[in-house]
């Protein structure tokens, strides 16, 4: 008998078929079908055909592809009996659940005592899926691998984009042609990491940032990932995201998959980002106060570091108050004796050579200038030499002879005696000051990965939301070290990247908007001579990457010059006054004609307007700018644009271009297919375009 379901919402649809009550395989993902769509009709035609050198039936490509059934490729589950014999699984349906947008399909191993669920959920507001795997056992069992439902990749596509980067390189591209055989991506760190942002997408031939189709994916787990991208010897592709192999140390009953988020978009990538930056925003993060306007931050760390001192920071605090700041952030260096990165991590106590009154002298301070009051801790990291450790060595992950990465180890967060330890000393901290903000570090790899080690993390994180509602949690691991919708879940900003280097943020940021929203993600204008890459870039420049997301200043206001603070004082100005449909906006890359421009669209919510950052990040090979072409106007409306930062023209523009002196009313039409010619420019540079519907 054969047994289908299907998911929709008005541009999807996913259908799932099985036959003889064998796992179900995704028969179709795409474009929504007609309603009265024949699926068995689809069940039976979705099937390959058979030649020479082949079986004589083609295994199903599953939710959880099994061995048992002469599955070519990778198996969806590896787990073994508590005495490492493999349990060779072949899973039968016992019931389908189905309610409005949700399908959860049940299925029984009886020889090996093993129930596994396949859930799919999907949003209609945001066409994300979320898909889900459970596994639950007679007996505690070893899980080896276990993938969330798997889908089939599509066969219209030439090449795959994953994520990698470094320290200060966060969200680079990396596009990788399809071929037999498999793409394996494993992060065993233990974190998210730099290196290994766990989100995948597959453009089909022709697809671009603005138009065609596209498939996308993320898996919202902090702990690492894996992932394979295989090509099948019959040609099918499918893809497996789940937690990395062997992560679960201990045999268990009971064992999830974190959720595979996915999308399916026939406008091109931007279809993708759109619908995860709207999922996270409007479904994974919550805002404590979510009608409040996300607040300017001055962050202290690349002013002061470790260097506290009070008159110094109350002296700061003032400038940045002045510049616009909304939110002043203690980082590193307020608590134990920590003078460097040596010492002190976990001595969560407020270190009385520097406040010899306690924090509140600042905080009252930064409270008269009208601020917020925020504080850093890195909660998961011990420093050998601390009290902490001195009285506790056992509560450290890893060997006594690991290698230390910044000086320090991670604690352990599955035992409970050391989260009840951090969630006393960050709740008294909290409770004994008038904070608002955290902002939470993780600044090295584990010693090994370990799920229960990111569940420890993430119980800590709902233990201190549950009790302290209103702080706001900021994640950071040196920069983008843990960033994905598991973290996001539990916290409301990210630091996308050590790097305040404007050039390195433009490319970042336009990369990182895949998947992350411009509320969530934090950007800062940092010193003149950027202290992680040296470069010196002009204020105008560094002052409109950060307008571009979550802004903020980290820098010490006093290196400013009058012209950098005004210039500084002004865009803070523009974003406040922006800020509040910009944090609602979808942003969309754009298609630039000139591979020196890095350009992107931020279209509000009622599309009655629209900003665009036009970052030119080195010298083009032309010497006239060409065109940008705009994208998700209505082509009918006309709109009125506006070049916001005209003033900045260099003298080497020499034409009289309307946009240099004026505003200038366009149709959709135009602007989408023509695009807009802006003035010559610098390089390092960049033009802020304003449409507003007419
Ligand atoms: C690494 C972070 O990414 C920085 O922003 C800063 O908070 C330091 N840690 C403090 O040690």
């Amino acid at each position: 008998m054969i047994q289908c379901w299907r998911l929709d919402d008005r541009r999807q649809t996913l259908v799932l078929g099985s036959h003889r009550e064998h796992l179900a395989e995704v028969i179709y993902w795409g474009p929504r079908l007609p309603d009265d769509e024949d699926l068995n009709t689809l069940f039976t035609v979705h099937a390959i055909d058979v030649t020479g050198g082949m079986l004589d039936l083609n295994p199903e490509l599953s939710v959880s592809p099994e061995a048992t059934r002469t599955f070519p490729g990778q198996p969806g589950l590896i787990v073994r009996a508590r005495d490492g014999t493999q349990l060779l699984t072949k899973f039968c349906l016992v019931r389908a659940d189905e309610e409005r947008g949700k399908l959860s399909l049940v299925y029984n191993d009886e020889n090996n005592g093993l129930t596994y669920t396949a859930r799919f959920a999907i949003n209609t507001r945001t066409h994300v899926i979320e898909a889900q795997a459970l596994l639950e056992a007679d007996q505690p069992v070893h899980l080896h691998w276990m993938s969330a439902p798997v889908v089939p990749a599509p066969q219209l596509s030439d090449e795959m984009i994953d994520f990698a980067g470094r320290w200060c390189g966060e969200f680079q591209l990396n596009r990788t042609a399809w071929s037999p055989g498999m793409r394996f991506r494993e992060n065993r760190t233990g974190r998210t990491g730099h290196e290994h942002f766990p989100g995948l997408m597959i453009p089909c031939r022709g697809a671009t940032n603005t138009q065609g189709q596209a498939y996308a994916f993320h898996y919202g787990w902090s702990g690492g990932h894996k992932m394979i991208a295989e090509e099948l010897p019959d040609g099918r592709r499918q893809i497996q995201f789940g937690h990395a192999e062997r992560m679960e140390v201990a045999p268990q009953t009971q064992f999830q998959t974190a959720p595979l988020y996915i999308t399916f978009s026939d406008d091109g990538l931007n279809g993708c980002a759109v619908a995860f930056q709207r999922h996270l925003r409007d479904e994974i993060v919550l805002m404590p106060n979510a009608e409040r306007e996300r607040p300017v931050h001055f962050n202290c760390w690349e002013a002061v570091y470790f260097d506290h001192n009070l008159p110094t920071l109350k002296e700061i605090a003032s400038r940045a108050a002045e510049l616009g700041a909304e939110r002043f952030v203690l980082d590193d260096g307020w608590f134990g004796r920590r003078d460097d990165d040596t010492r002190a991590l976990s001595d969560w106590e407020v270190d009385p050579r520097k406040y010899p009154d306690g924090l509140n002298p600042l905080i009252d301070h930064v409270h008269s200038l009208g601020m917020t009051f925020g504080i850093w801790f890195e909660p998961e990291m011990i420093n050998p030499d601390s009290d902490i450790h001195r009285a506790h060595p056992d509560w450290a992950l890893g060997g006594e002879d690991q290698i230390l990465g910044r000086n320090q180890k991670a604690l352990n967060m599955a035992l409970p005696e050391v989260r009840d330890f951090l969630f006393d000393r960050i709740s008294s901290v909290l409770r004994d000051h008038a904070i608002e903000y955290i902002k939470w570090d993780h600044n090295r790899v584990l010693p090994m990965p370990d799920a229960a080690q990111t569940r420890g993390s993430y119980a800590l994180l709902d233990r201190l939301r549950a009790e302290f509602p209103q702080v706001e949690i900021e994640s950071c691991a040196s920069g983008g070290g843990r960033i994905d919708f598991g973290i996001l879940r539990r916290t409301q900003r990210i630091w996308l990247s050590d790097s305040n280097d404007a050039l390195e943020r433009l490319r970042m940021q336009h990369n990182a908007a895949l998947f992350l929203p411009a509320a969530v993600t934090g950007s800062h204008v940092g010193p003149r001579k950027c202290h992680t890459s040296g470069r010196i870039l002009d204020m105008q420049f560094r002052a409109w990457v950060a307008a571009q997301r979550h802004m903020g200043i980290e820098m010490d206001p006093r290196e400013l010059t009058e012209d950098e603070a005004s210039v500084l004082e002004s865009v803070i100005g523009w974003w406040k006054e922006n800020r509040r449909w910009m944090m609602d906006a979808d942003i969309l890359r754009l298609e630039s004609p000139d591979p020196a421009v890095v350009a992107e669209q931020q279209l509000a919510a009622d599309h009655a307007r629209f900003v665009v950052f036009a970052g030119k990040a080195t010298t083009s090979s032309q010497i006239a700018p060409r065109p940008l072409r705009l994208t998700r106007l209505d082509p009918e409306a006309r709109y009125r644009i506006t070049l916001v930062n005209r003033d900045s023209a260099v003298g080497l523009s020499r034409g009289t271009q309307t946009l240099k002196t004026e505003p200038v009313d366009l149709s959709g039409t135009y602007l989408m297919n023509h695009g807009l010619t802006l003035p010559w420019s610098f390089p390092e540079s960049m033009w802020v375009i304003e449409g507003l519907r007419r």
